[in-house]
């Protein structure tokens, strides 16, 4: 019999600096041949003076947070001997609470769903409704996490295309649903890399649709991805507000973006019981830390203060919107806590300029265009200035 030959190993950049290595074994691993060449996700991670590309909240929390996030997770710990709460119903609470102050959604503790990012809430909704034979269907541009999530969970991917101006032609989009039948539809509002927010004559058609679009003429699920919701410009909708109507939509949220939270990790979902019922299936068993709930809490909290920058981090959005129009720029409405500007003949120059400059962004989107995430004032300043400069090189 002949043994087959061995590809040779592709080294994964582990972003870290190595240690001498011990000599391998010569076995070959069992890669899932899909996997074999990709590398993982992520954006640069540099250490520059001003980092404007993962769309972060600039502001870190503030004493008084930081000192009942201590106190949460010191309780915390002295149960660190037990698992944490398998449920955690009172964060599901708290983030009902949360919900019905900011968008007036009411909800039930159970149809609220909390992972370790939204991110993680996402791969639970394709674990559990996508898988072998099912597709999962978004609309490009759109966010680059989402092709894996399908990769990952075995489900098929495919995209429509967003218009010009990055909306989604809703009887476009409908015959596409109807033609895929997928059984996961994932709608960013507003959308990443473009900050476009979904109009009710988008998403309606396609909660309509999805009713009976999905494998076996069950229902596609409609994912509302909000991570950046709360940034939205006034007049802008919820997806909330469209919950009791419809058991096949979730809405993503997380305290990422708006709450300054990112390192916590903690993302969540609103949704009809039956669908987080479902999720609760394929959650790794106590997959919430009790720090993480503890934390969360905590952060939950202090609500007021930690959304306070949210009003300054809009208007800055919109000054800058308007500074890069003036530079005779395209810029992309925006109802995120980004901007995504263009367009440039080298997008890659124009990014390493500003890196050059201590100025981090992403290259993202389609070509030719860049995105900006909203920083501090100061932070702003920096980058226009070096936007300056990079252009008059
Ligand atoms: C559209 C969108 N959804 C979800 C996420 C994931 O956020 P997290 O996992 O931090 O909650 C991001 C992060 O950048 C995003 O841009």
């Amino acid at each position: 019999m002949d043994t087959p030959t061995p590809p040779t190993p592709r080294p994964i950049d582990s972003g870290a600096v190595t240690s001498p290595a011990l000599p391998e074994p010569d076995v070959r691993l069992p890669v899932r041949p899909e996997l074999a060449d990709e590398q993982p996700y992520g954006a640069p991670q540099l250490d520059v003076p001003v980092l404007l590309n993962v769309n972060e909240n600039p502001y870190p929390p503030s004493p008084a947070v930081i000192d009942s996030i201590a106190r949460a997770a010191a309780e915390a710990a002295s149960g660190l001997n037990r698992y944490p709460d398998r449920e955690f119903l009172d964060l599901r609470a708290d983030l009902a609470d949360y919900l019905l102050e900011e968008s007036g959604a009411h909800l039930a503790p159970e149809q609220v769903w909390v992972a370790n990012g939204s991110n993680e809430v996402m791969l639970h909704l394709l674990q559990a409704f996508g898988g072998p034979g099912r597709t999962a269907l978004s609309f490009a541009p759109t966010y680059s996490m989402y092709p894996e999530y399908a990769r990952d969970t075995h489900t098929a991917w495919v995209t429509g295309n967003r218009e010009q101006d990055f909306t989604i032609d809703p009887e476009r989009a409908v015959s596409l649903i109807q033609e895929v039948r997928p059984a996961v539809v994932l709608l960013p509002s507003p959308n990443n890399p473009t900050g476009t927010a979904l109009r009710p004559e988008e998403l309606n058609p396609i909660l309509a649709a999805a009713r009976t679009s999905g494998p076996d003429g069950a229902a596609s699920v409609v994912v509302v991805d909000e991570a950046y919701a709360e940034f939205r410009r006034t007049g802008t909708r919820s997806a909330l507000d469209l919950l009791a109507d419809n058991p096949h939509l979730a809405v993503t949220r997380t305290l990422s973006k708006a709450f300054g939270m990112a390192g916590a990790r903690v993302g969540y979902l609103a949704a009809s019981t039956d669908l987080v019922d479902r999720l609760r299936v394929v959650r790794l068993p106590y997959h919430l830390s009790a720090v993480t709930q503890a934390v969360a809490r905590a952060a939950l909290t202090h609500r007021a203060e930690l959304m306070a920058q949210i009003a300054s981090l809009r208007t800055e959005r919109d000054a800058l919107a308007t500074w890069l129009t003036e530079q005779g720029l395209q810029v992309v409405t925006s109802d995120a806590n980004f901007v995504l500007f263009g367009r440039f003949e080298d997008r890659n120059a124009i990014w390493q300029g500003l890196l050059d400059r201590g100025v981090l962004i992403r290259q993202t989107g389609p070509e030719g265009w860049l995105r900006v995430s909203v920083g501090t004032p100061q932070e702003m300043a920096r980058f226009r200035t070096a936007l300056g400069e990079v252009r008059q090189a």
